[in-house]
């Protein structure tokens, strides 16, 4: 399976908005094909050559919601503040805990599903906790993510519940944050 823009739906499709359910463990060759896709499509679309031949569009990360596929798994690819790649496909995903501090990016956030720009500062906790079972690693793993990586994590397990970023933009800013450069 290979995915590319044409299989993202946008947020004029009422699916964006589906609750998605837990996938059952271990994975089914159906999802593990579907998660591994998900995960190729991030990574690819890192790759100015890759985005224009495969037609895909820059990302961080994807939800299989946006893909049409209402269950719970997601892929993120990042870089982390020391230089390293951070990568999962998670199934299953789930925020155990979280800072009570907030951070946001500079500019606000964007998505393949969402082809409009919605400026304004999302705020997202700077340190979530989240557990998991991992694909790439074949493991289940909890994951301590920071700044862009919590960030970009948070806007992904969002997608699971049918939340989009620009739904947070009336959310109440708090009384102090951190912007991730
Ligand atoms: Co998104």
């Amino acid at each position: 399976m290979v995915l590319s823009n044409d299989s993202i739906i946008h947020d004029d499709q009422p699916e964006i908005r589906s609750l998605s359910a837990d996938v059952e463990l271990p994975l089914s060759e159906e999802d593990r094909e579907l998660l591994f896709a998900m995960h190729r499509y991030v990574k690819d679309s890192q790759d100015e050559e890759l985005c224009e031949k495969n037609n895909l569009s820059p990302a961080v990360g994807i939800a299989a919601i946006q893909v049409g596929v209402p269950k719970k798994m997601i892929a993120v690819v990042v870089d982390a503040d020391d230089g390293t790649t951070l990568e999962w496909a998670l199934a299953n995903p789930k925020i155990i805990s979280r800072s009570k501090t907030m951070t946001c990016l500079p500019d606000g956030e964007g998505c393949l599903s969402v082809p409009e720009a919605h400026p304004g500062k999302i705020f997202r906790y700077d340190r979530v906790k989240v557990r998991g079972y991992d694909l790439l690693t074949d493991r289940n793993v909890v994951i301590q993510a920071t700044g862009y990586a919590a960030i970009v994590l948070q806007h992904e397990i969002d997608h699971l519940s049918g939340i989009l970023y620009y739904d947070h933009l009336n959310d109440p800013a708090p009384a102090a944050y951190t912007v991730v450069e």
